[in-house]
């Protein structure tokens, strides 16, 4: 199996968040529909997709590139009685094919910064209703003047990385309605993805003993768990709110 897919099957969460910053961002959404049509791009296994379905009761359809997240977020859904509000499809965000204006509600979860924060924006507009809404996480800047270290390689792992401000600015060039944002908390980066993905890197360099290769993408993942402990006030999970 491809070690990064070791590194990043059977974990929680496949990014930074949590339940509640979930629902926090849920309630700062004005006047959505019941039953609300949701489009939940880049789910992996699909935790928030699941808090979406429990709070909302609305249909969403949840889409990725990777069956193996969208079969466990399948599998976790039926053991908590929420199939009949699920729907996955595998597909890339690059090319979705749903009709104009078809949700409510568009969500992504620390995948976004895959197509590029405004380029995501930018195509996700034309498949939300005029009034709905899109919530997106993503990592941003929290200080206009980051320290050498995160800055040097976050520059080389996510060279399109911005400060909040400048995010803001996008949304409201691509001309949305601005909501609101917030910052994650920084135990949702720990509880439910970086905890578990240490012990995971723990338990990977036992079995690739003596493998170089496999070791130097160990390495590279416990160096970003490394440079969160140490710059956890220099960076962070945004969520960023808006309306068409
Ligand atoms: C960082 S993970 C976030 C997953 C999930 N939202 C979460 O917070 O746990 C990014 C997700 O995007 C998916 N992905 C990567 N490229 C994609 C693409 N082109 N189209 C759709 N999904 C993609 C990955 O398989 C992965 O599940």
């Amino acid at each position: 199996m491809n070690i990064f897919f070791e590194l990043h099957s059977d974990l929680p969460r496949e990014a930074p968040g949590d339940m509640a910053s979930t629902a926090k961002a849920l309630s700062l959404i004005p006047k959505l529909p019941k039953n609300p049509q949701i489009l939940d791009i880049g789910c992996g296994p699909g935790m928030q997709t699941l808090a979406l379905a429990k709070i909302t009761k609305g249909q969403i359809t949840a889409i990725d590139n990777h069956q193996p997240f969208l079969d466990e977020l399948q599998q976790r859904a039926a053991q908590e009685n929420l199939s009949s509000y699920i729907i996955t499809q595998n597909c890339s965000m690059f090319s979705l094919d749903f009709q104009p204006e078809s949700f409510d509600l568009i969500w992504s979860e620390g995948a976004i910064y895959i197509m590029g924060f405004q380029e995501g924006l930018q195509s996700w507009h034309h498949f939300l209703k005029t009034g709905g809404a899109i919530a997106v996480s993503e990592l941003s800047w929290l200080v206009t003047n980051p320290p050498e270290e995160p800055l040097n390689f976050w520059k080389n792992a996510y060279p399109a990385m911005k400060n909040i401000t400048e995010n803001i600015t996008i949304i409201q060039n691509l001309g949305y309605n601005y909501i609101n944002s917030f910052t994650l908390p920084e135990s949702s980066w720990w509880d439910d993805y970086y905890t578990p993905l240490e012990r995971r890197i723990n338990n990977l360099r036992q079995k690739y003993q003596g493998n170089e290769e496999a070791n130097a993408v160990l390495d590279e993942e416990q160096r970003e768990i490394e440079l969160y402990r140490k710059y956890s006030d220099s960076y962070g999970y945004v969520f960023y709110l808006m309306q068409k």
